[in-house]
């Protein structure tokens, strides 16, 4: 990615700039800067750890994040306080906004895969993942906040400009390989802009949770959620289960019609489509 010098001095104005050509993973670095931050008295982002590339990018459930060049790879130490917005709302929340930045500068419609995936969703249904989150909330270890703050790492991997994928991850996509196939046009997309602007959306509507009543973020994110009235596959560590998705509650937990009626609130999960 290139950042330009001037751009460089405007990141600074949402915290701490951390920037590596190649690093482990953005995120193991933001958990060791935690302490250094954990108690500061203003609230908001504290720090990015931004990079070029990660040769041990983290996924969820421990996988590997794939990491080469031509993605945008960060990791946002931030502090809120008073907040009492469960995790999972928050993860939805900054996927809500980052997916909102993405179709404004690209034109590409993205959507929520709840909990934390960026998706694509072609004619037939299929998602093609384009992003993901990773959030953690610091305080489980030996680093404690005060009781009345919460702090958090926002980790953000998206796909930019990759023109491959390894075959082990068939639902991956870039933005350049979605313009290519609906475009027919090659398209270079700006990583430093799209960053800047998801700082700058960032800063001035997560922190608003508080404020803002839950029902309106929800509103907001229900718009944008790929899977509320689909049939969908949740995988979960020790169990598969399919049904209706029929809608996220103030929790951010997935509701689940099953097959055979029940319904259930999951907290965690990995969705795929069923064909419709
Ligand atoms: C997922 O499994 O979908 C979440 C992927 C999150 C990847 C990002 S890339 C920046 C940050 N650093 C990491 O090592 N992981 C997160």
């Amino acid at each position: 990615m290139q950042l330009s010098g001037d751009l460089l001095s405007q990141l600074a104005k949402f915290g701490h700039i951390y920037l590596y050509d190649e690093v482990n993973s953005t995120q193991i670095q933001a958990r060791k800067l935690a302490k250094e931050f954990l108690n500061n008295e203003h609230d908001g982002i504290q720090a990015i750890v931004i990079a070029n590339q990660q040769s041990q990018g983290l996924g969820r459930f421990g996988r590997k994040w794939y990491s080469p060049e031509n993605g945008l790879y960060f990791s946002l130490l931030v502090n809120f306080a008073h907040n009492k917005t469960p995790l999972t709302l928050l993860t939805l929340y900054t996927g809500k906004i980052i997916a909102d930045v993405i179709e404004e500068l690209t034109s590409i419609p993205i959507y929520l895969k709840w909990p934390n995936d960026l998706v694509y969703i072609d004619n037939n249904y299929s998602f093609y993942k384009i992003g993901g989150i990773l959030s953690e909330t610091i305080g489980k270890t030996f680093l404690k906040p005060k009781p009345d703050k919460k702090t958090m790492i926002i980790g953000i991997g998206l796909n930019i400009n990759q023109t491959n994928f390894p075959d082990d991850l068939p639902e991956a996509t870039s933005l350049k390989l979605i313009s290519l196939k609906t475009k027919q046009k090659e398209t270079n997309f700006n990583q430093a802009e799209i960053l800047y602007k998801i700082l700058n959306r960032l800063s001035e509507s997560l922190f608003n949770c508080t404020n803002q009543s839950h029902t309106d973020i929800l509103q907001e994110i229900k718009r944008k959620s790929s899977v509320i009235g689909k049939r969908v596959k949740v995988s979960q560590r020790f169990k598969t289960l399919t049904g209706t998705a029929i809608d996220i509650d103030e929790q951010g937990r997935l509701i689940l019609r099953t097959e055979i009626g029940r319904i259930i609130s999951l907290d965690a999960g990995e969705v795929s489509s069923i064909r419709q």
